[in-house]
């Protein structure tokens, strides 16, 4: 672990300690997987401890005079790492996690038993984790109350959406190598007729630079694949006059990246392309530039959909006032989801919501990462424009840290003027 992620560990455990007044918080690691596969650890427990196995617990307590924090892991097993591998144990835990103590997680049930009596603890259980029924029965000690919203989950979301510098370093990396990833499927959609082919590209460029995880599953949609916005079937042909939009993010120590693009396959727009993507690309470029503390994710949104809307009138997509189609929310049809997001940890990180109902009035602050994603989708159920312009999705998907002054387009060298964009696609044909 380096020395900065050490300090960070201590400064979080702080803020949880001062949050909980006199009371507990326990929080349980990821759950084994079903077969054999990669684990990623849980968000919030790597966020807190950084312990990277599966099976482990953390205890804060700020009552107590030492151990404070406590973290209770599984002990080496000789036979367990005959077919699993190394695992960290008990002593070299103690040694490298800034915590009070770490324990096997055998005396998870003898260590916390009377710790625990009487006290409001906060706790959610994880499906599958190994430790369910022991803290079930912890817990279950008279007296003693489970709540599983409150303080520090509160806490928790609040620090993680405000990335400390080292946060943003492993953001800039998990990008730079998604970049290669999103320009390598631009250059090689000539030589592809299928769309798992250009997952394997973006894949495969990631993975040759040491990810072993993504953010999420990619969407590479060509044609009116893409009007939905999380298809991940991944599986279609790609037509020469089809537009592909790719969806992707690696994640480097555990941060995500979550850009899209949409490149014609053929290397040219065709006008009715063209039309729609400049729209689309003025709008999120409109969003992009107004990102500055302050604002709310509300009036952001709508920034980047007046410019979407003014430009849909102009095709004669949409009529009328566009602020009444604002307030109306009139051209949800086109474009059904929301602009921004925070990405951190988690792809959609730290906003259970989603940054509609009470997020939405949030305002923006340094150190977020937020994505700027505005889109045109047009599907089957949308019978009023004309068939010209149907069966056609665009996302732009920048991501941008948002700075005391203003912004940081994080996701810059990622090709999206139009030209740029061509002139990348029709140098791989
Ligand atoms: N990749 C999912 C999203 O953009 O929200
Ligand atoms: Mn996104
Ligand atoms: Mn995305």
């Amino acid at each position: 672990m380096t020395d900065e992620l050490f300090g960070e560990l201590e400064a979080r455990h702080k803020q949880i300690l001062d949050a909980l007044g006199t009371d507990v918080f326990v929080i349980t690691s990821g759950a084994p997987g079903p077969g054999i596969g990669l684990f990623r650890q849980d968000s919030n427990f790597h966020y807190l401890t950084g312990f990277p196995e599966q099976g482990a617990v953390a205890v804060f307590d700020p009552t107590q005079d030492s151990e404070r924090v406590l973290l209770f892991v599984k002990e080496k097993d000789r036979q367990d790492e005959v077919w699993q591998g190394f695992t960290i144990g008990v002593k070299q835990a103690r040694a490298t996690f800034p915590v009070d103590g770490v324990h096997n997680v055998q005396s998870l049930r003898s260590t916390l038993e009377e710790r625990l009596k009487g006290r409001t603890v906060f706790y959610k259980s994880v499906h599958n984790h190994p430790q369910n029924s022991v803290l079930g029965k912890l817990l279950e000690q008279e007296g003693t109350e489970v709540r599983d919203s409150g303080p520090p989950f509160e806490t928790l979301l609040d620090m993680r959406i405000i990335k400390s510098a080292w946060e943003v370093e492993q953001t800039r990396r998990a990008i730079a190598i998604s970049t290669d990833g999103h320009h390598a499927c631009m250059r090689a959609v000539g030589r592809h007729g299928f769309e798992y082919q250009l997952e394997a590209e973006f894949e495969y460029a990631c993975k040759l630079q040491g990810v072993r995880h993504f953010a999420f599953g990619a969407i590479v949609a060509a044609g009116a694949h893409a009007t939905c916005q999380h298809y991940v079937e991944n599986n279609g042909p790609i037509a020469d006059d089809d537009l592909v939009l790719i969806d992707a993010g690696a994640r480097w120590n555990m941060y995500c990246a979550d850009i899209t693009r949409t490149f014609p396959a053929s290397g040219t727009f065709s006008p009715v392309q063209r039309d729609l993507y400049e729209i689309v690309l003025a709008s999120q470029k409109a969003g992009v530039e107004a990102v500055a503390p302050e604002l709310t994710f509300h009036e952001l949104n709508n920034i980047a959909a007046h410019v979407l809307i003014d430009g849909l009138k102009e095709l004669g997509i949409l009529h009328g006032n566009t602020d009444e189609i604002i307030d109306k929310n009139a051209y949800r049809d086109f474009w059904p989801g929301g602009l921004a997001h925070s990405v951190g940890l988690d792809v959609h990180d730290s906003t259970p919501k989603g940054f509609s109902g009470p997020d939405a009035e949030r305002k923006l602050e340094p150190g977020m990462v937020i994505t700027v994603e505005p889109g045109f989708y047009s599907q089957d159920f949308n019978h009023q424009i004309p068939e010209t312009f149907k069966h056609i999705g665009i996302r732009v998907e920048d991501n941008v840290l948002v700075t005391e002054n203003g912004h940081e387009n994080l996701t810059a060298a990622v090709v999206k003027e139009l030209a740029d964009v061509e002139q990348m696609v029709s140098s791989g044909r």
